[in-house]
């Protein structure tokens, strides 16, 4: 069965270019260039409906939290599945705005498993970014929206993926999305420390938050640890790096950016571009880069350690 409410041939269409003012809104390098392309301003009208749309949807989706005038409608259509599913019931606040994504403090049906949920939202451009590199992808296969690897010879599909259509850009998103949610699922089944995942839609993941009513977790790069604490998370932050790789996962951009801190606790996040170890030549080169970036973390916490040994001790593991 899909994971969407939604039939999964609308999975894809995610009508971008009506959301280029929403991007707009948020970099200004997008602003240009969606001016440069003309996209037509949204008339008074449009404006007014956006509006209307955000106070609130039938059947009582209420939101608690006031989002821009372009945040809005990208914000409710990309939630709307999971209140149809019965897993949510208010958008609280929005927690950070990321490169590619927004995440947002969001209030959990009980059958959601946890009063606060954290829901991340993809940015319309995400998949212009950075991180969606090819030395990311190399070796990695098209998901479709079941978490089904799209074969080669699927000729409509690897013919707009080439082309970058606008079907072929919505594919490679729904795919990115697909590659995050199984990521959580096989490393949080396996005990690993990442969020718990709850749902996914085709633009938005809805995990387990780390956080309180007010505040959302920092991450590692916003703390300061002292040794001992440093040492404990360290350790657990390598248990999952383990687990992934024992998994054939590398996670590819791991950094005290990426590890949230909470109660004592690190949460790995950020997985949209987790890197198959076999497949992808470039895998062994992330993981020292992810090595590197956590020993120097931890090491300016005082917790000194050579990254190319545990990249060794690491490496032959999972081997
Ligand atoms: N499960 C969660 N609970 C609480 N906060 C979260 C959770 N997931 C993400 N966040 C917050 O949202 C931010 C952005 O999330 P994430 O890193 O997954 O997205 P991103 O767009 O790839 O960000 P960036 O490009 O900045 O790395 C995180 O730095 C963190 O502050
Ligand atoms: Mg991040």
């Amino acid at each position: 069965m899909s994971r969407f409410t939604s039939d999964p041939n609308d999975d894809f269409d995610l009508e971008l270019d009506r959301y280029a003012d929403y991007e707009a809104a948020f970099t200004e390098r997008t602003r240009r260039k969606v001016k440069a392309n003309h996209k037509p301003k949204k008339s008074q009208t449009q404006q007014l409906d956006s509006i209307a749309a955000v106070e609130g949807l039938e059947g009582g989706f209420n939101i608690t939290y006031r989002p821009s005038l372009f945040e809005g409608g990208w914000l409710l259509d990309s939630l709307r599945p999971f209140y149809e599913m019965g897993l949510m019931t208010d958008v609280l606040a929005r927690v950070k705005g990321g490169k590619e994504a927004n995440v947002y403090r969001v209030a959990g049906s009980p059958n959601a498993g946890a009063d606060l949920l954290a829901a991340k939202v993809y940015r319309p451009a995400m998949f212009r970014t950075m991180k969606n590199d090819s030395a990311y992808r190399e070796g990695r296969s098209t998901l479709n929206s079941e978490g089904h690897v799209i074969k080669q010879s699927n000729n409509r599909i690897t013919r707009a993926l080439k082309k970058k259509s606008d079907f072929g850009k919505a594919v490679a998103h729904g795919s990115w999305l697909m590659h995050e949610y199984g990521a959580l699922q096989t490393l949080f089944n396996a005990g690993a420390s990442v969020p718990r995942p709850i749902a996914i839609a085709p633009n938005a993941i809805l995990m387990g938050y780390c956080g309180d009513d007010a505040l959302a977790a920092p991450t590692l790069a916003e703390v300061r640890l002292t040794a001992k604490q440093a040492r404990a998370a360290f350790d657990t932050v390598l248990e999952t790096v383990q687990i992934m790789l024992r998994h054939g996962m590398v996670h590819g951009d791991l950094s005290a950016y990426n590890v949230l801190y909470w109660d004592n606790q690190p949460t790995v996040i950020d997985l949209p571009q987790v890197v198959e170890v076999d497949g992808n030549p470039n895998a062994r080169s992330f993981l020292e880069r992810d090595l590197e970036r956590l020993t120097q973390y931890f090491g300016s916490c005082g917790d000194e350690r050579d990254p190319h040994t545990l990249m060794r001790a690491l490496w032959i593991d999972a081997r």
